[in-house]
């Protein structure tokens, strides 16, 4: 007998509640989720894109607002009765060396990545059935050191680290919680980061890519989250998957024409 068939990996009629769904992975993973299946509940503070995803419920809101973000969450269970999948995607950066970083600059990256996420978790468990997951996106750079992304990165080993614990401690309600790990997917918001570094009208260096020998797609880390939040997952919580080429296990990024990987060309 086998655990599994193909139907294990849809999400038909999970309610998917995915902040952050504007653009980049929160949006692939708003499309994907939805093709799977599931009914979508999606809310970013850009309203640009919102609308041309098939979603069953849309809030334009910043998830740093307590009542606005409260206010999602009712009308989510108002609609649906419940929650099976909460992925907490909405976080971001800016570029600054630890000692140039005001206190402004690093409340706002506190707020940006970790407060609204054990907010939301809060709120929404209480409508979790058993068999319910959630799925935190964090970073690579919650694994390594990062110059100029300090307390972004370690808000995101925070929420690694929150991942662990609120696995085993929701564990007993049969809520499952992983995280993923992206790297090396162009997306707005790695653009914008990449031009605060590189300055405007900064590319990719096609010599700079992963492993894997290309860059990924929002679509790899959405694939991930269909994973994790579907039955196919259902003896995983607490852990990590690292969607980045293979970035995490080069211990960072490696550039192709330095170090030549089986199956590349010499040159
Ligand atoms: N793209 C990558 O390679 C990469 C690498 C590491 C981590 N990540 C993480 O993946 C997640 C998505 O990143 P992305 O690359 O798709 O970024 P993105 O900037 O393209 O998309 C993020 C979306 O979240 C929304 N958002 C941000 N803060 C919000 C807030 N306070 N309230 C409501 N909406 C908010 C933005 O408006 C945007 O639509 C982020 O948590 C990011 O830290 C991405």
């Amino acid at each position: 007998m086998v655990a599994f068939d193909p139907s294990s990996i849809l999400l038909t009629d999970r309610v998917v509640v995915i902040t952050g769904a504007s653009r980049g992975i929160g949006r692939a993973t708003a499309l994907l989720t939805a093709r799977f299946g599931a009914r979508v509940a999606i809310c970013d503070r850009v309203a640009d894109g919102l609308d041309t995803i098939p979603a069953a419920l849309v809030r334009t809101l910043d998830v740093r607002d307590a009542a606005a973000r409260d206010a999602f969450v009712a009308d989510t269970v108002a609609a649906f009765g419940r929650v099976d999948v909460l992925v907490n995607n909405a976080g971001g950066t800016f570029f600054s060396p630890f000692l140039e970083l005001s206190e402004r600059g690093e409340a706002a990256l506190l707020a940006e990545n970790f407060g609204h996420v054990t907010a939301l978790v809060r709120s929404v468990v209480r409508h979790m059935p058993p068999g319910s997951a959630i799925v935190n996106i964090t970073s690579i750079e919650a694994h390594q050191a990062a110059p100029g992304f300090a307390v972004y990165g370690a808000m995101k080993a925070a929420l690694a680290h929150l991942t662990r614990t609120l696995a085993l401690e929701l564990a007993p309600l049969g809520i499952r919680v992983n995280a993923i790990a992206p790297d090396a997917i162009p997306t707005g918001g790695d653009h914008d980061v990449r031009e605060e570094m590189l300055g405007a009208g900064a590319v990719y260096d096609p010599a700079v890519v992963p492993p894997l020998g290309h860059m990924g797609e929002p679509d790899d880390a959405a694939a991930a989250v269909v994973f994790l939040a579907s039955d196919m997952a259902r003896f995983m919580t607490g852990t990590t998957l690292h969607v980045d080429g293979g970035n995490w296990a080069a211990g960072g990024w490696r550039r192709i024409t330095e170090v030549q990987y089986p199956g590349e060309p010499a040159d």
